[in-house]
């Protein structure tokens, strides 16, 4: 378990790019095939063992979420929540999440970054006790990210946010772990040109101190983009044929707080009654209550 390792799931922005669906109403709660967006980060960050979780979304998608995730108790977590009152920034999550944070290491995952695969790969960031962990990622559109250059020995050298000319094809992933100093760094921020606490300036402060752990993830390893109609229907499609060749579900919450015991049968067996019986949902859920495989 990851200990002492707490988990922001920040689900702010206008989800722009992606008008005129992302109107009237959060991006992250749009659909990935066959649940809400927000799922997926949220499950694989339990997968990596987070129990304690604030959530940060706007003052207008808040009640959504609270809505619908509760306060984590029936999956035997906690989440608490936090507004964003305006776009200002990923790294603006450390400092609205400052009390939460308090001296336990964080980490922060993007609402709308799916992971998917070799969960293995990801351990070693939970474990870490000092600075930052980020990953790197190889995409065919780097500039359309925070990107992550390495010199000969693969010591990152320089981080740029959404480089005209890339350095390398190397993407940085939402996903991030910090130790506690992440508020204090987060604090003395200035806005970017876009007006933004950037969360590179968050990665170039620890690579200037020679504490950010920078992985390279590669083969093996599906980290999916919603940010566009195409990429949201593709992570769709994606999570629709995993799901439909094994079938097993891919970021479900329930399911994972029942394998990781953080629920006894028989509150998963309360947690699938309250469902509507005729969902796929539900009965994917009692399927595998009542036959674990
Ligand atoms: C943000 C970050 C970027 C990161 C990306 C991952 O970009 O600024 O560094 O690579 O998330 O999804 P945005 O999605 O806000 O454009």
């Amino acid at each position: 378990m990851a200990n002492n390792l707490k988990g922001i799931i920040l689900a702010g922005g206008a989800g722009s790019r992606l008008f005129p669906i992302s109107l009237t109403g959060s991006k992250q709660l749009l659909p990935v095939y066959d649940k809400p967006m927000i799922y997926y980060p949220l499950s694989w960050q339990m997968l990596l063992g987070i129990r304690e979780f604030l959530l940060i979304s706007t003052p207008t998608d808040l009640p959504r979420f609270r809505e619908l995730l509760g306060d984590g108790s029936r999956l035997g977590i906690s989440i608490e929540y936090a507004e964003q009152p305006a776009p200002e920034g990923i790294a603006q999550a450390f400092v609205i999440g400052a009390d939460f944070i308090g001296n336990s290491r964080v980490s922060l995952i993007l609402g709308d970054n799916i992971f998917y695969g070799k969960l293995g790969e990801f351990r070693e960031a939970t474990e870490f006790t000092e600075g930052g962990f980020v990953y790197a990622y190889p995409v065919h559109d780097p500039e359309r990210y925070g990107v992550v250059e390495f010199d000969d020995n693969g010591f990152a050298i320089s981080i740029e946010e959404k480089p005209q000319n890339p350095k390398s094809r190397y993407a940085i992933p939402g996903l991030y772990y910090y130790d506690s100093r992440v508020v204090d760094i987060a604090q003395n921020l200035k806005p970017s040109k876009r007006g933004e606490l950037e969360i590179t300036d968050v990665n170039l402060q620890y690579m200037r101190e020679g504490k950010l752990r920078v992985k390279c993830l590669g083969r093996g390893v599906a980290w999916l983009d919603t940010g566009t109609q195409e990429s949201l229907l593709q992570a769709a499609n994606f999570i629709e044929t995993i799901e439909l060749r094994q079938g097993m579900k891919v970021g479900c919450p329930e399911e994972i707080a029942w394998r990781m015991k953080y629920i006894t049968n028989t509150q998963f067996d309360q947690i699938i009654g309250a469902m509507p019986a005729n969902s796929s949902y539900s009965k994917y859920l009692r399927n595998i209550l009542d036959i674990p495989g």
